[in-house]
């Protein structure tokens, strides 16, 4: 039987992770909004793009979880995005509510699914998501970090002119504006950064990545980026639902790992058919271990107004 993926919130992200999860031909899917008509008009049009991409998996919209039943996946972007001049911090109360509502439906009607969590400000409301369905923390997690580190990746290939698959990197600590990217562990095919580019210019890009959804804020008036969200959360659905075991940065539970207790951040961790298998711990520097610590004590201060 296909695996089924369901994706709450039909809006920008939501829609766009449809259509590559549906493009794929990897698992069914199930769009759900509050919105009447709006997941279901958005679903039969990604249907009718199946023919011509020769993907036979079908899709769903609807407004009842029961039409959710028993995913193997369910992605949260359900919500409100950002303004221009709005933080991804200032969303959460209001975001709260909304991914709150969704997790118990979700405990409820897929008790033995993995969550990926979208909705901003991630990292607490990935917290917030886990603690309302008391699944294991291996099958819930957050996406930030592949989306941070494909911009970084994406400022570099153009700056250097070469491919961005050739360019690797990771990034650490929550997506917001303290995200830690690292240098260090950026390479041109294996050629460190550094050797390639100048410092200067290295923390021009860094900026420019921490500052990357603010600036599609700033164009886009009303809304905020999508179509690199769901390339990111689609590249998560993937390694888990093919057990890819990708090594990819994403908000997941420490509980000791790095120094820190009780919170959702970002880390690399192994994706697979089980979730989170495993957080790798990297060795930081003095820096970038403090950087990392005040980006860790920037969510905790947002899980802490929510009162979890
Ligand atoms: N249940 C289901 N859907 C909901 C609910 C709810 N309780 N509340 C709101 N929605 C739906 C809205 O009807 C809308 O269709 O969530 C959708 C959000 O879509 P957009 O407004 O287009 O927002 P989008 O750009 O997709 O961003 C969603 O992802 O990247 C983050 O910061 C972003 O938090 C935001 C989220």
């Amino acid at each position: 039987m296909r695996k089924k993926v369901t994706i709450v919130g039909a809006g920008n992200v939501g829609a766009s992770t449809a259509l590559m999860t549906a493009q794929s031909g990897l698992a069914d899917v199930v769009l759900i909004d509050i919105a009447e008509g709006v997941p279901q008009g958005k679903a039969l049009d990604i249907a009718q793009a199946c023919p011509l991409w020769g993907s036979a998996v079908s899709l769903k919209g609807t407004n009842s979880y029961s039409d959710t039943a028993d995913s193997d996946i369910v992605v949260i972007t359900a919500g409100f995005p950002r303004k221009p001049n709005m933080s991804r911090d200032d969303l959460l109360h209001a975001n709260a509510e909304v991914v709150k509502t969704a997790s118990a439906s979700i405990a409820g009607t897929s008790p033995h699914s993995i969550i990926i969590v979208v909705t901003n400000p991630m990292d607490a409301m990935a917290q917030l998501s886990w603690k309302t369905t008391e699944f294991s923390c291996k099958r819930v997690m957050g996406m930030g970090g592949i989306l941070d580190a494909a911009r970084f990746r994406a400022f570099l290939a153009w700056e250097l002119e070469v491919s961005p698959a050739d360019i690797e990197t990771t990034i650490l600590g929550g997506h917001g504006d303290q995200m830690v990217p690292l240098p260090r562990f950026t390479t041109v095919k294996g050629i460190p950064v550094s050797e390639v580019m100048k410092q200067k210019r290295i923390d021009t890009l860094i900026q420019r990545t921490r500052n990357g959804g603010a600036e599609i804020v700033g164009l886009l008036k009303s809304g905020s980026a999508y179509y690199a969200p769901a390339a990111a959360t689609f590249q998560m659905i993937r390694s888990i639902l093919l057990d890819e075991k990708r090594l990819l940065p994403c908000a997941a539970y420490l509980n000791g790992e790095y120094g820190v207790k009780d919170l959702y951040v970002g880390v690399p961790v192994v994706l697979g058919k089980d979730g989170v298998e495993r957080v790798v711990e990297i060795k930081l520097t003095k820096e970038e271990k403090s950087r990392f610590r005040e980006s860790c004590v920037a969510v905790k201060k947002l899980v802490k107004k929510l009162a979890i």
